[in-house]
């Protein structure tokens, strides 16, 4: 009951950026963000990516912004990830980066956000910097698919997202392991109607096991994007009872989540790539991990004192 009130809560609060805007002022409350953010600059990202490495992790970077309704914004989200992916090869990083098509212009049609995109994925060529293609609500599954394959076919180190939650995922993922497509899969983070996506955990961790081990015995090199331990272990089990090493796949978590258990996977040889966002616009990506998870609030003022947990 109060973790519901909780998440409609933060879910609430996230839709209030000038929140985050004033907090970024208070020298107490900047601190606030950073257990889950890198910072707001390039320099905040590279520092966390650096000390990542140092732990046994490679990382994925992700700027941080939300949907853009015009080109000139578009195409400024776009330079953002050049420069990252220029930063990247310059520091020689263990990182490639995750982005949302929304935020390079999808909603202005898809021949618009595959100009928009095309640099990036220029950039990503030049530097040998894999792109990533975050999966966001269902209305855009198909479109993000459609711009994924475009560039795909140009030949784009390019791959997508596919939601486990999704009835149609298992169709996807068929088609895109046939291709060998570096694909993450995912629970899936939207409100989906029941009509087109399961809503029961026993569904959707089956679904998320299923689609993880077609991209195994693909030799697809899936990523495996959770938390949930027993994704992990059901994920380890079916690769070694395929004989399947962990180099063929890796594990992936957010950035400051579940730090022990992304330490405990390294340990045991697993690889692990941390998602690292940045940027100015961290307060609604901070709000819905809270959303996610009230009992993050606990890190949070912890961090304020002091104690990164
Ligand atoms: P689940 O929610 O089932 O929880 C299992 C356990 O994980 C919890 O008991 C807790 O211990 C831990 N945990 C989970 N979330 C936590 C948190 N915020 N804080 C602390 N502990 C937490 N979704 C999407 O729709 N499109 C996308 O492109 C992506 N991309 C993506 C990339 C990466 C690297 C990750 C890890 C996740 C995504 N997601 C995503 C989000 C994903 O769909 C899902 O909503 C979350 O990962 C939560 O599901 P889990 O499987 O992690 O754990």
């Amino acid at each position: 009951m109060v973790a519901t009130i909780l998440r409609a809560l933060f879910l609430w609060l996230a839709e209030w950026r000038w929140i985050g805007r004033v907090s970024l002022r208070l020298p107490f409350l900047r601190r606030m963000p950073l257990r889950f953010v890198a910072g707001t600059t390039l320099e905040d990202a590279v520092a966390a990516v650096r000390a990542l490495q140092a732990a046994g992790a490679m990382a994925t970077i992700d700027v941080l912004g939300e949907s853009v309704a015009d080109r000139a914004a578009a195409d400024r989200a776009a330079a953002s990830y050049v420069a990252t992916i220029e930063r990247i090869a310059a520091e020689g990083l263990d990182a490639n980066v995750s982005l949302k098509l929304t935020q390079m212009g999808l909603d202005l049609g898809t021949a618009t956000c595959l100009e928009v995109l095309r640099p990036v994925a220029e950039a990503g060529r030049r530097h040998g910097v894999f792109v990533r293609v975050d999966m966001e609500s269902s209305a855009y599954t198909d479109r993000t698919l459609e711009v994924v394959g475009a560039l795909r076919a140009e030949g784009y180190e390019i791959g997508p997202v596919i939601q486990a939650y999704l009835h149609r995922s298992a169709g996807d993922v068929g088609q895109l392991a046939a291709a060998r497509v570096r694909v993450r899969v995912c629970k899936g983070a939207y409100a989906e109607e029941a009509a087109i996506a399961w809503h029961d955990r026993v569904a959707i961790n089956a679904s998320f096991v299923d689609l993880v081990t077609t991209l195994l015995e693909a030799d697809a090199y899936p990523g495996v994007a959770t938390h949930d331990p027993a994704m992990i272990e059901a994920v380890a089990r079916a690769a070694a009872q395929r004989g399947i090493g962990p180099d063929a796949y890796e594990f992936q978590m957010l950035y400051g989540v579940r730090r022990d258990l992304q330490r405990q996977l390294i340990e045991k040889g697993y690889r692990m790539r941390v998602y690292v966002p940045y940027g100015t616009e961290w307060y609604p990506y901070f709000m819905r991990r809270l959303a996610e998870r009230p009992a993050n609030v606990l890190f949070v003022v912890r961090s304020l004192f002091g104690e990164g947990g």
